[in-house]
């Protein structure tokens, strides 16, 4: 992941450098996010500070439950690589565009998938802190992406995967936004899973408003589909599995139950999805069609009031 020394500084790490993440105010350990409301014609990055002290990250974070937590951590461990592989695709199709708002767009798409990966990145420490071997499966997972994906399938199908996989996302960030999941979560991780989900639903259009303007091929918009639906769950069923069997519970009766109540029967995250993915190959299809303004809306209006609430306290 991280590269020899001579390596060329990838498009990501310039990027998030250049943010200054915001500084951390003296004596204040909770989770910031800058407020600003939803405003997806007017992409931007929020600058963001998380710290995930590992006396207050259980073992299984998520209620108790080593299918819920491992789902999330199996995600967070993907999209570091993944959010990297998007912003070179997206900044390497937005410097071959004429369009100054498509590119202004892409700017600030590139600006919030690098702001995602680095404060995935941060939660990396806190599961290889708590034992976790990840560095296997991220190395896999950022040669797939950079090598077979990238090199392997050229500009235009690397987009469409990418609008597939953002279609994807958005279900998912639906899920994140909408359940009760994470209610038991410590609160830095619930801050990380809810912004970043919010500013998914934001930025939900843009790869599939980029790929129509570059390559309007539905056929070619079909099989990206088909390989965002690929990458989703077939990463974050590998890293389950991975995570299960480090642990030595791969088969043990509770794990195989509470995966088949996350992903049939009660959480129902791959039964629910069927529908979203069929949705997908209507001729007619927009990510916009499907309202999910609401409680996008309703996680940045919690973040203003939240941080208003802070002032006093830290004045
Ligand atoms: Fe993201
Ligand atoms: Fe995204």
């Amino acid at each position: 992941m991280n590269g020899s020394p001579e390596a060329p500084e990838r498009p990501i790490r310039a990027i998030t450098r250049l943010m200054h993440p915001a500084k951390k105010r003296e004596g204040e350990d909770t989770p910031y996010v800058e407020p600003r409301p939803f405003s997806p014609d007017c992409l931007r990055p929020r600058r963001t500070r998380f710290s995930f002290d590992l006396d207050d990250v259980p073992n299984y974070w998520v209620g108790g439950s080593p299918a819920r937590t491992h789902l999330f951590n199996s995600i967070n461990v993907f999209l570091v690589p993944f959010e990297e592989f998007m912003v070179r695709v997206l900044s390497d199709q937005g410097q071959r565009l004429d369009d100054p708002e498509l590119r202004r767009q892409i700017r600030g798409f590139c600006g919030q998938e690098a702001n995602h990966a680095r404060a995935h990145q941060i939660f990396l420490d806190t599961l290889r802190a708590q034992g976790h071997d990840v560095d296997g499966f991220l190395h896999f997972a950022d040669a797939m992406f950079s090598r077979v994906l990238e090199r392997g399938l050229g500009r235009d199908l690397s987009l469409a995967a990418i609008a597939g996989f953002e279609h994807l996302t958005a279900f998912l960030a639906e899920f994140i936004l909408d359940g009760e999941m994470l209610a038991q979560a410590p609160p830095a991780l619930q801050e990380l899973w809810k912004w970043h989900a919010a500013e998914e639903l934001e930025h939900k259009a843009l790869a599939f408003d980029l790929l129509r303007h570059v390559n309007g091929s539905y056929p070619l918009r079909i099989a990206g589909g088909a390989l965002g639906a690929g990458i989703v769950f077939g990463f974050l069923g590998i890293g389950m599995a991975l995570l299960f069997t480090e642990e030595g519970i791969l088969f043990e009766r509770r794990t195989l139950r509470e995966t088949l109540e996350l992903f049939f029967t009660r959480d129902k995250i791959l039964t629910r999805s069927i529908p979203v993915m069929l949705d997908y190959l209507r001729p007619g299809f927009h990510p916009s069609q499907r309202d999910t303004r609401g409680m996008a809306e309703r996680m940045f209006a919690q973040v203003e009031l939240q941080v208003a609430e802070d002032v006093p306290r830290a004045a």
